[in-house]
């Protein structure tokens, strides 16, 4: 029997983690990869840096034919150091700008640009290529790696979501309402499900998590016990 950390390196599967905004995604994902020792894909920053790159052109992000001239001028890299990313923007460590309420509305308008969603494509599946990676978003399982060996799409009540995302907001130092965290979290949740391309859906093969109830650390577990027996 090979110790397990070589088992682990030796399946370098791709697990695809797909949910609404404040589900608990980004901190099950950066767990499981570490636990794994597997590389951790938040497909979120690359739409969000999408985003910061258009606000900053001074482009509407609403506006598909604006947005979709930007494309050609703009270089994005994620960096991986020790298991945290690096977003450069042309360059630009854009990292720390990303999680503003004004990014994460843009970054939802403007993934539904098709033109978007097709040039990050391969950004998305070139870092994926060689498997061992935890990769999180809304397409993952569905269209970024449909030939991912372990799905999951996390759910939780719409409530818990934004007061999660409220309690995030507040330690990050932005004072916002709950009332104003909970408009937005249902503004992008209709726009992420309703767009006609790549929309928020669970893959046919997804397994389904409620995590409403659940601490990160039994949401972890159970998907732990489901990637054990791929490994
Ligand atoms: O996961 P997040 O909140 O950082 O994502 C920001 C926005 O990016 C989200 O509202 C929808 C979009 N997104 C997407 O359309 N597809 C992905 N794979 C990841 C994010």
């Amino acid at each position: 029997m090979g110790c397990v950390a070589e088992e682990k390196q030796a399946s370098r599967l791709i697990v695809a983690i797909d949910g609404p905004a404040g589900v608990g995604k980004s901190t099950v994902a950066r767990l499981l990869a570490s636990r794994l020792g597997y590389l951790y894909l938040d497909t979120g920053a690359l739409y969000r840096a999408m985003a910061w790159a258009v606000i900053e052109s001074g482009r509407d992000p609403a506006d598909a034919e604006a947005v979709a001239t930007l494309l050609p001028t703009l270089s994005l890299q994620m960096q991986f150091h020790h298991g945290a990313a690096t977003v450069l923007v042309n360059g630009k460590d854009v990292s720390s700008d990303l999680r503003t309420p004004a990014v994460s509305v843009a970054a939802s308008v403007v993934s539904a640009v098709p033109a978007v969603r097709a040039w990050l494509l391969p950004i998305q599946r070139q870092i994926g290529q060689g498997g061992a990676v935890v990769a999180e978003g809304r397409d993952m399982g569905t269209n970024v790696f449909p030939a991912a060996d372990v799905k999951f799409f996390l759910e939780a009540d719409p409530t818990v979501r934004a007061q999660r995302r409220h309690w995030e907001l507040v330690a990050a130092g932005h004072s916002r309402a709950l009332e104003e965290t909970t408009a937005d979290l249902a503004g992008r949740d209709t726009r992420d499900r309703s767009r006609s391309i790549a929309p928020l859906v669970p893959a046919e093969d997804a397994r389904f998590i409620d995590t409403s109830a659940l601490s990160v650390a039994e949401v972890v577990d159970q998907m732990m016990a489901v990637i054990a027996a791929r490994l």
